[in-house]
């Protein structure tokens, strides 16, 4: 569904992605486990289409993303929950969750469906929608993130250190969130990048592990 091939990304003049090769098949999880500085937000934001590739290409079923401008991405259904959250002070919760499907053009009960859907299977925003995002603790901003990436992505979710700084509680809630989206989203592919591997427990079906911007094992079995 997702096939990486020979990703190489320079930042600044530096090689920052090696001929990184992966794939990710729909209904799959994949976790992307490496130290910081390794590569894990460059490889998301290269799918994202925020940084140019120096060479390779990437696929999602039949669109290169390569060759298409990262505005675009949303348009081929990936939600992308960034390391730093973004959540707009100055919107309520739910208007940060309704935000980017109306950047998309969504029709009203098209979004209504989406959130519905997104409150299932994330409960603790119901109590949230009202509140400013300002409000937010950074535990709760994580989980409108995570919320907000599954209002857009319909074949594909990026997270990128979701559990990074989780208090054990809410990192048990968010866990059992991605839980019921595997239940209720069974053809949704998922990329969890994480530095910490324990804290991802039983999450993945599939785990790459990447060390100055290379994947250390072959990915493809
Ligand atoms: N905008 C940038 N300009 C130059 N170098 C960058 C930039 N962003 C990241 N890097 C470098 O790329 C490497 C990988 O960074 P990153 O993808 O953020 O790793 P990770 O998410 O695994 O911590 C690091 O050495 C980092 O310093
Ligand atoms: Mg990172």
């Amino acid at each position: 569904m997702l096939t990486i091939e020979n990703l190489s990304v320079s930042l600044a003049g530096s090689p920052v992605l090696r001929a990184l090769s992966m794939q990710v098949h729909a209904g799959t999880t994949t976790a992307v486990v490496g130290r910081n500085g390794a590569g894990k937000t460059t490889l998301l934001r290269s799918i994202m289409g925020l940084v140019t590739p120096s060479s390779g290409v990437i696929h999602l079923d039949e669109h290169n993303l390569t060759l298409s401008p990262g505005y675009e991405r949303t348009r081929v259904d990936i939600g992308y929950a960034p390391e730093d959250r973004v959540i707009f002070p100055t919107l309520s919760v739910e208007e940060n969750l309704r935000l980017p499907c109306e950047v998309l053009g969504l029709r009203e009960p098209d979004m209504q469906e989406r959130l519905s859907h997104v409150l299932d299977v994330v409960p603790q925003l119901k109590p949230m929608l009202p509140r400013s995002g300002a409000a937010l603790s950074g535990g709760q901003g994580k989980m409108v993130a995570l919320g907000r990436a599954l209002m857009v992505g319909q074949s594909l979710v990026l997270l990128d250190e979701p559990f990074q700084g989780l208090a054990p509680a809410l990192a048990q809630q968010y866990a059992e969130a991605l839980a019921r989206l595997r239940q209720s989203r069974p053809d949704l592919a998922v990329i969890i990048t994480e530095s910490n591997a324990a804290l991802l427990t039983d999450i993945p079906n599939q785990i790459l592990t990447i060390e100055r911007g290379s994947f250390v094992e072959s990915p493809i079995h």
